[in-house]
């Protein structure tokens, strides 16, 4: 049976470690870090998630500065908010909470942020020094990821680490990240998508697998090999007319059947999810910290 990896607590543990070195920053410089969470439109999850980040925030004493804009907001005024937070010294951070209404160009859009301010690590500035080894921001669900690894004495160094989705998000950069050449990465990767032959074939010859495929329970247990260990960053909604909302959040492993032969994973909710909220903080901390250089 295997070990559950705890994102919860370990999260707790980073989100306190952060917390110190704001609390230093704080008194050796008078920066509180600030953190601008624009949200367009009224999707009910990534309301949640926004809340999520800055109630984190203020947990740790950074500055969450809120921006919510109408679902159709137009790329000019959306332009100008980015332009005013990029100018604003007591902004340290930007996130621009995706996905975005259907008429706003993510792409374009990812790129006003200022790259210094980018602590969700999508500026293609900031893609190119992680794929360079020099990493600025780091998007956080990887580094999420590769902290959970580390931190349950799960190095992926020397180690075959299958990536099941290449999105911009999650599975691309943890793919880069898990291969540089550097003691807490140095894995041997492979990325799967829907191009890909077989998937199961590369799945069970994986020591770490990954799974970003948006797709519930799609990581079943004849996919993985005995002792794999296996990071879910999954969150799909499953109807379950037994729960009050009708609904549960399964990953995108068939968690049940999977832990029987895996020596550890990650549970959904509690594993990765709040791991990406910690390394947020940890990013916005950091770019609080480059400001005052
Ligand atoms: N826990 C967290 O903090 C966190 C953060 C981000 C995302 N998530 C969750 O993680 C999941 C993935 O998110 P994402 O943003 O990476 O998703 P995404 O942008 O939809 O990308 C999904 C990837 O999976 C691949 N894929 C989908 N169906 C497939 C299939 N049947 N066979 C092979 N490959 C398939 C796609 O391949 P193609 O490229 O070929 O289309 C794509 O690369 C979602 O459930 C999301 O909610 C969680």
């Amino acid at each position: 049976m295997a070990k559950i990896i705890d994102g919860k607590s370990i999260s707790a543990q980073v989100r306190n470690e952060v917390h110190i070195a704001t609390s230093a920053l704080t008194k050796e410089t008078g920066i509180v870090p600030g953190l601008a969470v624009v949200l367009v439109g009224d999707n009910p999850a990534s309301q949640v998630y926004v809340r999520n980040k800055q109630k984190a925030a203020k947990e740790i004493e950074m500055n969450p500065i809120d921006i919510k804009l109408p679902e159709d907001v137009s790329s000019s005024i959306l332009k100008s908010k980015l332009d005013q937070l990029n100018n604003d010294d007591s902004v340290h951070g930007i996130l621009v909470q995706l996905p975005l209404p259907g008429h706003l160009d993510e792409k374009s859009i990812i790129r006003l942020i200022n790259p210094m301010k980018d602590v969700d690590g999508l500026h293609p500035e900031n893609v190119g020094l992680m794929l360079g080894g020099t990493p600025r921001f780091v998007p956080a669900t990887p580094l999420g990821i590769q902290q959970l690894l580390i931190r349950t004495d799960n190095s992926p160094s020397g180690k075959h680490v299958v990536v099941c989705g290449r999105s911009d998000i999650v599975g691309k950069p943890v793919a880069s990240l898990l291969l540089q050449k550097d003691t807490a990465a140095n894995a041997t990767v492979t990325i799967c998508h829907t191009g890909t032959a077989d998937m199961g074939v590369i799945t069970r010859q994986a020591d770490i697998l990954i799974a970003a495929v948006g797709r519930p329970e799609f990581i079943t247990a004849d996919m993985v090999s005995a002792g794999v260990v296996v990071i879910d960053v999954g969150i799909n909604r499953k109807t379950d007319p037994s729960s009050k909302r009708g609904y549960r959040l399964v990953g995108d492993v068939d968690y049940v059947n999977v832990s029987e032969k895996a020596s550890a994973i990650t549970p959904v909710p509690g594993g990765v999810g709040p791991m990406t909220i910690a390394m947020l903080l940890f990013n916005t901390m950091t770019a609080a910290k480059l400001s005052a250089n």
